[in-house]
């Protein structure tokens, strides 16, 4: 299936095995649910002199759901565990044996991906696009642009947008971010079409070292998660 489906089972109680070398656990959190604030003091600080409080409520909310999902990997008070940031942004867990993570949050949904590989991950919501054209032209493959432009009209912004959401996650696996360059990945965005990252930089076997899946989650939402493996089982949890 083009894109997949996946379970999200409840949060488990207790300590978590981090998932396997060719494994992803995808968390699944809506951030309108009230739940404990679990911050360190510098998040505490930020939250508090956020201006706009829908968003600091979904600050707050993502950060403590990432300190808590991540703790039950590798143990400790949520609030104190090491999140650092590198120098593109990406943040991680400055710990030793500790695994790899990303987030994306899109109207009051999140979704955390948590390997033991480099992992990205992107969720968007359905929504007209404007300038569609020229969003294609500056920050699409020339391969890809082709393949958008052999789809009949009414299936553009849909392709459009599984593309773009494929393009982050891979983006935000390696760490680079949208700096790193939109244009240089280029990915399957045809519905009917497995997600794969097909080159970097016109490099299939660059590629093949990574996995690429599409999926639902949220109902409406369409996510993409990218990792460092040359397979990936994904395990779908609700917190
Ligand atoms: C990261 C980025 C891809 C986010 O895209 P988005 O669709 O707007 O947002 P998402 O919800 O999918 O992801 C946001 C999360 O990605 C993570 N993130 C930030 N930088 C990242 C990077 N370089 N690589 C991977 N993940 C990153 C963070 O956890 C962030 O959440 P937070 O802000 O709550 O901590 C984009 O903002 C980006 O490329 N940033 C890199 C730095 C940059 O270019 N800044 C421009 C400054 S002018």
């Amino acid at each position: 299936m083009a894109t997949l489906d996946l379970t999200f089972t409840p949060c488990p109680d207790g300590p978590l095995a981090l998932p396997a070398a060719t494994c992803a656990h995808v968390w699944q959190i809506d951030l309108e649910v009230a739940r404990d604030a679990m911050l360190s003091a510098s998040e505490n600080a930020h939250a508090k002199a956020m201006r706009h409080l829908e968003k600091q409520s979904h600050y707050i909310a993502t950060r403590s759901a990432l300190r808590l999902i991540l703790s039950k990997y590798v143990g400790g008070t949520p609030e104190h565990l090491p999140l650092a940031i590198a120098r593109q942004g990406k943040p991680f867990l400055d710990m030793a044996g500790a695994p790899q993570f990303n987030v994306t949050h899109a109207r009051g949904k999140a979704l955390i991906a948590v390997a033991q590989v480099a992992v990205g991950i992107d969720l968007e919501f359905a929504r007209p696009v404007r300038q569609l054209d020229r969003l294609v032209e500056n920050y699409f493959a020339r391969a890809e642009e082709k393949a958008l432009t052999a789809l009949p009209d009414d299936q553009r912004a849909q392709a459009f947008l599984a593309a773009w959401t494929r393009k982050e996650a891979c983006l935000k696996a390696t760490g680079e971010g949208i700096a790193g360059g939109l244009h240089r990945y280029h990915v399957t965005l045809r519905a009917d079409e497995h997600a794969q990252l097909i080159s970097i930089d016109g490099n299939e076997t660059a590629a093949s070292a990574w996995t690429l899946h599409a999926f639902r989650a949220f109902g409406g939402g369409q996510a993409a998660i990218c990792a460092e493996a040359p397979t990936l089982a994904l395990q779908g949890f609700a917190l």
